[in-house]
């Protein structure tokens, strides 16, 4: 003690405390050797032969619509569910008469023999959250680029991983956010782009979805596996639905980039007690303590000093939203549903105008990529359309050679508040820093070119 000066001694005693509870401050390790930065990573396809891992609920619908798509060749499918694999062959043969792809079925690990082939470009990843980084890691190591579904990942340490892996082989890691393609989206994203909003200020993001009744999927599918998560965490478990437009809308990662957060969940009620209203009382949910509270809030603080709550919810009995909320010096939209305030109205800014009072803003600010690809999107559709646009939008990416809307940096910072939100919680809503996945390139990168380029 005596050999310690006063200051360094309370530097270590802090650390310790820290240290103890799991809340060490986020330390950017150094960019690997051999590695360079993948932003602005642009990759140039001929065609684009795609292969799938998982294909239930989420990675069929991805076939179906890639199947639709000119310049894509589906060229294996894996899924270690057989009944599942052999429906989603099926498909693309009778439905979609296209040649068969191969199959890759023989469990758990049979998607590495499936990355062994040379004639793969992209890999298309919509398996449970927490073999999707190891999934998307190993693609990338056999010279695959990596399209992963929602969130990249539930852990810190895979989110590096991914990072550091895709610098490293210098393959795209794509998060694919759908919601990005919304059309409330793209539109809220035009007119931030023109200036309507002003300076931007403040956003409100969430996931508020009531999907109890996935619980009734219990030996296969969604609710067989998600339903853990909600005796595991507590947190924001799907966080980036919402956020990951309104980090669109504030160039995060591009001029502007999470800072810290703090969490709050509330008591955890809904899943319980849905068990005891729903299954017997021997069922395997009724011997499952559910800890994950049944509606989460956080905020997120920005360098630039924005804010933006964020909220999750899978289990409450109300309407479906993701707020979509964003406020600046001039006026603010809000989500669910579509709502403008504006200081140009002629009411005044302190009344939303809805529906039909909307379509001169639509008319005017109708985003580039909707007006080329709404229609056909919506015929297609997922989600509206919204699915099919994405999809449709990566294959332009990479046949045209333009960097992808959403790269491995945006994947991880939309996905960090799950793990974050957890350790949040857990210690009284404290302060958590988002880790610098860019680096500090977030303070030299231009902002998203608008997906205009379409
Ligand atoms: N973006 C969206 O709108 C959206 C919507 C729904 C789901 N999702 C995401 O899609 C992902 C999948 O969700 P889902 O609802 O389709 O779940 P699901 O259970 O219906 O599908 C997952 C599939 O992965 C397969 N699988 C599991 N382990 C495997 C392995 N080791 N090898 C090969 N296949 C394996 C399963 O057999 C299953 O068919 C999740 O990450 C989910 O969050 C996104």
């Amino acid at each position: 003690m005596h050999d310690m000066p006063r200051r360094d001694f309370l530097a270590a005693a802090g650390a310790a405390g820290i240290a103890a509870t799991g809340l060490a401050t986020q330390s950017t390790p150094r960019r690997k050797a051999g590695a360079k930065s993948v932003a602005n990573l642009a990759v140039k396809l001929d065609r684009v032969r795609a292969a799938f891992i998982g294909v239930g609920a989420r990675g069929s619908g991805h076939v179906s619509q890639m199947c639709l798509i000119d310049g894509v060749d589906i060229v294996a499918i894996c899924d270690n569910h057989l009944p599942t694999l052999e429906r989603s062959i099926n498909n693309v043969v009778n439905r979609h008469k296209r040649p068969a792809p191969a199959a890759y079925g023989r469990g758990d690990d049979d998607y590495k023999r499936m990355l062994e082939r040379k004639d793969i470009d992209i890999v298309i990843i919509a398996t449970p959250w927490e073999i999707h980084a190891p999934m998307a890691i190993a693609a990338m190591e056999a010279g695959k680029h990596a399209f992963v579904e929602v969130p990249v990942a539930t852990t810190i340490d895979h989110m590096w991983k991914l990072v550091d892996t895709s610098e490293r082989t210098q393959k795209i890691c794509m998060m694919m956010e759908n919601v990005c393609y919304g059309r409330e989206e793209l539109l809220v994203l035009n007119m931030a782009r023109h200036g309507v909003f002003g300076d931007l200020l403040h956003g409100e993001a969430s996931y508020i979805h009531d999907l109890r009744g996935q619980m009734f999927e219990v030996e296969h599918g969604t609710g067989s596996w998600r339903t853990y998560a909600y005796a595991q965490h507590n947190g924001n478990l799907y966080p980036t639905h919402g956020l990951g437009p309104v980090a669109q809308y504030m160039d995060v990662n591009r001029g502007d980039a999470f800072d810290y957060m703090v969490s709050i969940s509330s008591p955890s009620m809904m899943r319980t007690n849905y068990a005891k209203d729903k299954f017997p009382p021997d069922h395997k949910w009724n011997k499952t303590k559910f800890i994950c509270g049944d509606i989460n809030t956080s905020i997120i603080k920005t360098k630039l000093g924005r804010t933006i709550m964020l909220q999750w919810d899978e289990q409450l009995p109300r309407p479906y939203t993701r707020h979509n909320f964003l406020q600046g010096t001039k006026g603010a939209w809000a989500g669910f549903p579509d709502r403008m305030s504006h200081e140009t109205h002629a009411s005044g800014p302190d009344e939303w105008k809805e529906g039909k009072d909307l379509e001169p803003w639509f008319e005017k600010y109708e985003h580039p990529l909707f007006k080329r690809m709404g229609e056909e999107s919506k015929k297609n559709g997922g989600h509206g359309g919204m699915d099919f646009m994405m999809l449709w939008r990566i294959v332009y990416c990479l046949r045209n050679g333009i960097p992808v809307d959403q790269d491995v940096y945006d994947a991880v910072a939309w996905s960090a508040p799950f793990p974050l939100s957890e350790t949040s919680v857990a210690n009284r809503g404290r302060t958590m820093d988002f880790p610098d996945f860019t680096r500090g390139e977030w303070k030299t990168r231009k902002p998203l070119d608008n997906m205009s380029n379409a």
